[in-house]
């Protein structure tokens, strides 16, 4: 079973927003940007957990945000935060994998999460979601030497079961899979946090169908 659906919100968000692990920041820096990139119309956050970084885009007129994340009771969390100042939020709770939607939207993005699909599924998941032209942004852990998969902290005893689950995909593979589906990688850029955790940001566009 994916362990997601026992950690606690609260513990996972505790941990992401220590300044040693610094990870929370950085996730919704990187969302903001491809937002701003991108100037979507609509947009979908895939293992959104919380809704980390949502307040980037709180108050501003978008068609229609969609959230998916395994965990439920995250989702209630973020509906809670989130259903005053984003018109038009739609949560779903499931397998990203398995996730299809009427329409399509402009940007996808997923932080953290592709470590846990599986990923032919996960991306196929996106592929369909994204509207022809539109934007994926992947933002994947790299492996570092001498790195745990979970940074220490006093909340990371209450992760514990994301380690065994989690697993490194390759940019390579990544791009492959994507590619396989029609998604085109344009940028990729590598981010290195002070805590020496390494990470590695893949943009792709959706192309014309037989382009
Ligand atoms: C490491 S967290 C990343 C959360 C978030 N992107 C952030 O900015 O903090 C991974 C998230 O993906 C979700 N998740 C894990 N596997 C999933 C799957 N197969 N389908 C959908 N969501 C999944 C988890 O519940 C969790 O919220």
């Amino acid at each position: 079973m994916n362990p997601w659906k026992s950690i606690a919100l609260s513990d996972y968000e505790a941990h992401m927003a220590l300044p040693a692990v610094g990870q929370a920041a950085m996730l919704a820096a990187e969302f903001a940007k491809a937002v701003a990139d991108v100037q979507p119309r609509s947009l979908a956050l895939v293992g959104c957990a919380g809704g980390n970084g949502l307040d980037q885009i709180a108050g501003t007129a978008l068609d229609r945000v969609i959230c998916v994340d395994i965990n439920g009771s995250y989702l209630e969390q973020l509906t809670a935060r989130y259903q005053r100042t984003i018109p038009h939020l739609e949560c779903h709770a499931c397998e990203l994998e398995g996730f299809r939607t009427c329409g399509t939207v402009d940007l996808v993005f997923g932080g953290l999460v592709f470590e846990y699909t599986r990923l032919g599924e996960a991306i196929e998941a996106v592929a369909l979601l994204l509207a022809t032209g539109g934007v994926f942004v992947a933002l994947i852990q790299m492996p570092a030497s001498g790195m745990p998969t979970v940074s220490p902290s006093p909340y990371a005893q209450a992760l514990d079961g994301v380690v065994d689950f989690f697993q490194y995909v390759e940019p390579g593979v990544l791009a492959a899979v994507a590619a396989a589906r029609g998604l085109a990688l344009g940028e990729q850029r590598s981010l290195v946090l002070e805590s020496g955790k390494s990470f590695s940001v893949l943009t792709f566009t959706k192309a014309q169908p037989g382009g």
